[in-house]
């Protein structure tokens, strides 16, 4: 598909959305963010993709919302239009397994985007950080509550109540991204880790960050509970009876999806 602020294309079984407005370091205007949602879309409905992958370009994953499109919006504007929500969460609502690959800037709405993955991989050149508190606001598509789930309090308050960028390495310890790879490197790996993910049982990756992402809207016990539940569910599938025969034949499994 042609878009004007992204490229939509298949590797395989992995769907590659790459932002692409270079000339504003990849800022999240209502154009980037409608073609967004209509690729993340078709991924979704289509058979041949079982995995997701977001990235942006070297120097910027996104510098955030686009500033100069929203600095003259009046708050009737913003609450009547609910301005920054449709499209903006579709990320966060795939059911198919995500990942956002990093590099240069994740600022603002990038880095919220980036948070909106299953998971993220960063070049050792990414930059995090929540600056709107510069530009007199505040994070507005799930900065405060993400990031603060993911590096907990003292990290999140630090970033969003000072607008200072952290990197890769601190990301990583921080537990907001998975992996740190030199920028080189960045698109294979989120590659391979999308190819190797689309490569298990399709139902079951659903399953399976369906269980991860309860963690974050429920207490222990519920999410226990919702684990054991989706875990014995697996059981009724043609693919959990595969996984373990083929374990125990010592063959590899063949993957029905069902
Ligand atoms: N919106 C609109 N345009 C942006 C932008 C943004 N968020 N970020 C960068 N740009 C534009 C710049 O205006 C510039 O355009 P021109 O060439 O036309 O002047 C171009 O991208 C290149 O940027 P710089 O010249 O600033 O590049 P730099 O390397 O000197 O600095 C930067 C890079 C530190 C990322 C700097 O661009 C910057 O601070 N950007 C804004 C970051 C920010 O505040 N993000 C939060 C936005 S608010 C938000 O996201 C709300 C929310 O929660 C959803």
């Amino acid at each position: 598909m042609a878009y004007e602020n992204i490229i939509a294309e298949k590797k395989g079984a992995v769907g590659l959305v790459t932002l692409n407005r270079p000339q504003a370091l990849n800022a999240l205007c209502a154009a980037l963010i409608a073609e967004l949602e209509e690729a993340l879309d078709a991924f979704e409905a289509d058979d041949e993709i079982g995995a997701i992958v977001i990235t942006g370009s070297e120097k910027a994953f996104a510098a955030g919302a686009d500033i100069k499109e929203m600095k003259d919006k009046s708050y009737m504007d913003v609450y009547q239009q609910d301005f920054i929500t449709k499209g903006w969460g579709r990320l966060a609502t795939c059911r198919k397994p995500t990942i956002a690959a990093v590099s240069g800037f994740a600022l603002g709405g990038g880095c919220e985007l980036a948070m909106m993955a299953d998971m993220i991989i960063a070049a050792d050149s990414a930059k995090f950080g929540q600056p709107e508190i510069t530009i007199g606001t505040i994070p507005g598509s799930g900065g405060t509550q993400r990031l603060t789930r993911f590096t907990g309090k003292s990290m999140a308050m630090y970033m969003c109540l000072t607008g200072e960028f952290i990197d890769a390495e601190t990301a990583l310890r921080s537990g907001l991204v998975a992996k740190v790879l030199p920028a080189a490197e960045l698109l294979d790996e989120a590659l391979r880790i999308a190819a190797k993910v689309a490569g298990f049982s399709r139902p079951t990756t659903m399953m399976c960050k369906e269980a991860v992402n309860r963690a974050y809207e429920t207490t222990l016990a519920e999410g226990i509970l919702f684990e054991r539940r989706v875990f014995h569910s697996t059981f009724s599938t043609e693919d959990q009876k595969e996984g373990m025969s083929a374990f125990a034949e010592k063959r590899k499994p063949e993957w029905k999806n069902r």
